[in-house]
């Protein structure tokens, strides 16, 4: 595991992006789970703006984690914040974007997904997960932890509070990938993540996020200064 931190979102945008070029580099595409939520959304916007001509753009494949069960056009649609805060404003191909359709049948539409990510991306070259204020990862809530644990690369969880119905990707699909990255900012996440990055397995049973452990894989912890105002970033961005 490494630790990176960053005085904002620019600098993590700026290492998060040489890490993928990195990733790139040798390969013809690679696969790319993304999250939703409001961290992605500000680097998206970084990537929009200073990337469009520096990412290759052909070669990312773009998958998500989670999606919550709407319509594309809904305001809550992790696939439609991404579409209006990056994919409509840089070239990429329609065939590199795998949404999962939160317009369809919930359960049908999981067990559509499970099958394109074992036929297109069994293994994911790069799960980009966030972390929740309560060590949520994905759409697998602390309220229901043992979906991490579900058989299918695919379930469908609801959000503890609102009861909106989400497709979600299980624990299996994030520990069987090649390189996990958490992408983090914020104070309020500053308590998980000490208590995940330094004492994972006492808190493992609470938090989904402590259950990130790539079995052959890499995992990274992208963080700004204040949701890593509690840990140690021991490594320096040359050395990963
Ligand atoms: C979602 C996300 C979710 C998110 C965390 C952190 O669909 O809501 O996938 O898991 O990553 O809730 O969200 P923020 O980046 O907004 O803090």
């Amino acid at each position: 595991m490494k630790v990176f931190k960053f005085e904002n979102n620019t600098e993590l945008t700026e290492v998060v992006s040489q890490f993928i070029i990195e990733l790139a580099r040798s390969k013809s595409q690679i696969s790319i789970c993304l999250s939703g939520g409001s961290t992605p959304k500000a680097i998206f916007d970084i990537w929009a703006t200073h990337y469009s001509e520096v990412l290759p753009w052909m070669k990312l494949h773009f998958y998500w984690g989670d999606e919550r069960c709407v319509p594309p056009s809904d305001e809550m649609s992790n696939y439609g914040m991404t579409k209006k805060h990056l994919f409509d404003k840089v070239i990429i191909p329609a065939s590199n974007i795998n949404r999962i359709l939160g317009e369809n049948d919930p359960e049908a539409e999981a067990a559509r997904y499970a099958n394109l990510i074992q036929t297109k991306a069994p293994i994911f070259d790069l799960v980009i997960l966030g972390l929740g204020d309560d060590g949520h990862t994905a759409s697998i809530f602390p309220e229901n932890i043992d979906d991490w644990d579900c058989p299918q690369d695919c379930l469908v969880a609801s959000h503890p509070q609102t009861g909106m119905k989400r497709v979600s990707i299980s624990g299996k699909v994030i520990n069987r990938a090649a390189q996990v990255a958490f992408l983090v900012t914020g104070a309020s996440k500053a308590d998980k993540v000490k208590q995940i990055i330094e004492q994972r397995f006492k808190y493992s049973d609470l938090y989904p996020a402590a259950l990130v452990n790539p079995k052959n894989g890499r995992l990274f912890w992208f963080l700004d200064e204040a949701a890593a105002k509690n840990v140690v970033a021991e490594d320096k961005w040359d050395t990963i």
